[in-house]
């Protein structure tokens, strides 16, 4: 049974994907132990409730300093105990002693085509803003694991989605997540608890076939 931790920010449908995938049968052999949010009124915790999942606030509002944060980040994860952390829609800069402890087990939800449209900045709507800005025509998503540098780490796994004549970006970020992150995200889960994912020491990952 691989143990998932899921760290979200906002209305969490990513976290809602993996939650249907689960309870379809698509991820097997997996269970969300716990989900952390740092913004309280996250409706993403109200997801975790509905599910019958234990959801937990870990703010930096509460915290003096940014390291007291960060130590309870890392406490918060550890006492939930996860083979792999899911950060899905986390807007929040993971602290070097979380990926110094959970290294190659944590993966993260990027809405668009990394290297293309990541970085500082890059997060949220404004990822779309800056595609329609620049008038790319592709754009999608990425999962990938998490290292020190922001949306750097090696990638698992994309997918293109059209951006299309007259787009928003709220129309834009709502096709990313149909067609890209609501797909990928959980095959990446499933893809891990069935052992077939491997990083190698150029830091590749490769996704050994069933
Ligand atoms: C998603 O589009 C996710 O890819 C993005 O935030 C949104 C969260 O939506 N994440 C980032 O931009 C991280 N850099 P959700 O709360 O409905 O899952």
């Amino acid at each position: 049974m691989l143990r998932v931790a899921v760290c979200v920010s906002g209305g969490g449908t990513n976290l809602q994907a993996i939650i249907d995938a689960i309870g379809s049968g698509v991820i097997r052999d997996t269970k969300i132990v716990r989900v952390i949010s740092n913004n309280k009124n996250a409706y993403a915790l109200t997801r975790a409730e509905s599910a019958g999942i234990e959801g937990v606030c870990v703010s930096p509002r509460d915290y003096e300093t940014r390291e007291l944060f960060n130590e309870a980040l890392l406490a918060c994860l550890e006492e939930a105990k996860p083979d792999l952390i899911v950060l899905a829609g986390f807007m929040v800069a993971v602290p070097a002693c979380v990926i110094d402890r959970f290294r190659g087990r944590i993966i993260n939800i990027h809405p668009a085509l990394i290297p293309s449209f990541c970085g500082k900045g890059y997060y949220g709507l404004h990822v779309h803003e800056k595609v329609l800005e620049r008038g790319a025509k592709v754009t999608g998503a990425t999962v990938h694991f998490v290292d020190e540098d922001l949306d750097h780490g090696p990638i698992l796994l994309q997918k293109a989605v059209d951006v299309k004549e007259g787009d928003t970006p709220q129309i834009l970020q709502r096709r990313v997540m149909e067609e890209a992150e609501w797909i990928i995200l959980p095959k990446a889960i499933s893809l891990i608890a069935e052992g077939r994912v491997t990083i190698d020491d150029n830091a590749i990952a490769h996704i050994r076939e069933s």
